[in-house]
């Protein structure tokens, strides 16, 4: 079989880099391009010692007729346009930006306040196979990948949304931790190393992350209804890492814990902890995986910690298992041997 030719949009940044590493050595693809606007005519090696030696060139002289898939690691409104130009080229995308996870403009535009760049690509199937099921993604030409919170939050509440055992009206309680490149590369004061270390601070909580749209969305489908979720991310002072502690209502706890442990008990890259025992970032830091851990608490409450790394499970190796899909290889090629995870007993 030849390789499948790749080529990574927006390949200086975090997601990027990381995508191209495990695109190295995946066993069927090839990494035919890689751009950046600022560091074009350099080496991706100089972004970062351990990246290959690859030229760097602006988006717009990627020769996209001559690519397969393109990976798209832009920031949202800049990443649909070129999504467009790429599936016109006869390219299927991967698209690891917001732009087309939302199924309409006018969510788009409720929850990232600005016109959507590109409304006629829109909807597009939404990557996250563990929730969604394998059939709208294998072959499909253009899949969203899915927010890296919204990974988290999903897998944890998608198995109990299609059980219907979660209390009707009641909250959903998404409290949530990010290691720094979860804001991507790009400076800010505010993500400098004496403005993080030693300090651990929420943002943007209640109902106003942009992420709650595609969650509520892929939970709706599911039959919950949507504006329950309550979800506040905080800035957790390492490097990588998605610690999600949520809350949720359900009527029965033992059958709630049940639905999610029979829902990922085949699953490779999905793995629900034995009970008693409680999921940390050392679970998956630099791995494909998300784990989940269980906990019946007072009255009807289920605690799920969902973890997961946000620039692989969250990003980048999610964004593998979508192109695995999308090209009819089996899901986890190029990503570690299933023999390296925990199973449920
Ligand atoms: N970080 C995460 O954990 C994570 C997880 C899931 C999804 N995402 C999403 O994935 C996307 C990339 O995130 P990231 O964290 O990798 O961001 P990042 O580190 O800031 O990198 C952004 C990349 O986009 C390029 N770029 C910026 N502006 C551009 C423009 N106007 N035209 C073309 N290229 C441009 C940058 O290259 P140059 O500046 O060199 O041109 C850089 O390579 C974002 O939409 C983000 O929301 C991120």
């Amino acid at each position: 079989m030849e390789t499948i030719k790749t080529a990574v949009i927006g390949a200086t940044g975090y997601t990027g880099l990381q995508l191209v590493e495990l695109l190295d050595r995946h066993p069927e693809a090839e990494i035919a391009g890689v751009s950046s606007e600022s560091a074009a005519g350099t080496s991706l090696r100089d972004q970062h010692p351990l990246a290959p030696d690859l030229t760097l060139i602006p988006a717009a002289e990627v020769p996209f007729r001559e690519i397969d898939v393109v990976f798209l690691c832009l920031p949202h409104t800049q990443s649909a346009p070129v999504a467009g130009q790429a599936l016109a080229a006869g390219c299927k995308v991967v698209d690891l930006s917001a732009d087309l996870r939302l199924r309409t403009a006018e969510s788009f535009e409720a929850w990232y306040h600005t016109a959507h760049p590109a409304p006629g690509l829109l909807p597009v199937p939404y990557g996250l196979p563990e929730v969604v099921g394998r059939e709208p993604l294998m072959g499909a030409d253009c899949i969203a990948n899915p927010g890296c919170y919204a990974t988290s939050i999903l897998l944890a509440l998608a198995p109990l949304a299609r059980s219907g055992l979660i209390l009707e009206g009641t909250p959903l309680i998404a409290d949530c931790k990010s290691g720094v490149t979860g804001a991507g590369r790009k400076a800010k004061a505010s993500l400098l190393f004496g403005e993080v270390h030693g300090n651990f601070y929420p943002y943007s909580i209640g109902r106003a992350h942009r992420h709650i749209g595609e969650v509520e969305q892929e939970l709706a489908a599911l039959g919950l209804a949507e504006g329950h979720l309550i979800f506040s991310p905080h800035l957790l002072p390492t490097d990588r890492g998605i610690l999600s502690t949520i809350y949720v209502q359900v009527a029965d706890q033992d059958g709630g814990m049940t639905a999610l442990e029979e829902a990922y008990r085949e699953e490779l890259l999905v793995d629900v902890l034995p009970r008693g025992e409680i999921a940390s970032l050392a679970h998956v830091v630099r791995t494909p995986r998300a784990v989940l851990s269980l906990t019946a608490a007072a009255d009807s409450t289920l605690i799920i910690v969902s973890v997961l790394d946000n620039l692989m499970k969250g990003a980048a190796s999610q964004a593998v298992q979508n192109f695995n899909l999308m090209v009819g290889l089996p899901e986890t090629t190029g990503l570690i041997p299933a023999t390296h995870l925990v199973q449920v007993p």
